[in-house]
């Protein structure tokens, strides 16, 4: 049994699309919810979902002592951002490599980087008039964004688009994709 650690920063709908998925999983568990912000909807999500739920700060997620120890007494084998904004420091990168998988609403290399989150990316695409957009899911580096690529998918864009309806498009695609793409990866690297 692999343990996965999710972390989040938002409303947390990818999180509980993970949780559900692996809910009755033999080979993966969702062993522990983490994020830096409490007044999160994933908070209130965590707790109906019933998985631990661990509250961090950017200063323990860079010093990272205790995150480890935390990790590690969860037997933590692989963390999954989602929807997760603080930047990843090294030492954590370096200890989980390849062991980070992040998602990222747009065609990376394309509107990534520091800032660009949720709405933000989806202001920028369309504010730039393309004609497509979708997921990244790609290994975590020690710069934003940068890391090795899993799997990319796209949606059009239309005419008429709105900021909440291309979020809608993203979201879609992610609830789809996000779960399958961490199940693969994982077991691909297990074997
Ligand atoms: C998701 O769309 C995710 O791709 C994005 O934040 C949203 C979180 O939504 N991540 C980033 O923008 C990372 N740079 P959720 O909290 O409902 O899962």
């Amino acid at each position: 049994m692999k343990r996965i650690a999710v972390f989040g920063s938002g409303s947390g709908s990818n999180i509980e699309n993970i949780c559900n998925y692996f809910e009755k999983s033999n080979a993966i568990s969702v062993s522990l919810i983490c994020t830096n912000n409490r007044r999160s909807f994933l908070v209130t999500r965590a707790k109906k979902l019933g998985v631990p739920l661990h509250f961090t700060t950017k200063k323990d997620l860079n010093t990272f002592t205790k995150l480890q120890s935390l990790l590690n007494s969860f037997s933590i084998d692989y963390v999954i951002l989602a929807g997760f904004l603080l930047k990843i420091p090294e030492k954590m990168v370096a200890y989980y490599k390849k062991r980070i998988i992040n998602i990222h609403p747009s065609l990376l290399p394309k509107y990534g980087g520091k800032g660009m989150y949720g709405a933000n990316v989806h202001k920028a695409v369309l504010n730039n008039n393309e004609v497509e957009s979708g997921i990244t899911i790609h290994f975590v580096n020690k710069y934003y964004d940068q890391g090795e690529v899993i799997l990319q998918k796209k949606c059009f864009i239309s005419k008429n688009e709105t900021v909440s309806s291309l979020e809608l498009k993203i979201k879609s695609l992610e609830g789809d994709f996000f779960p399958k793409t961490i199940e693969n990866t994982i077991i691909k690297q297990c074997l």
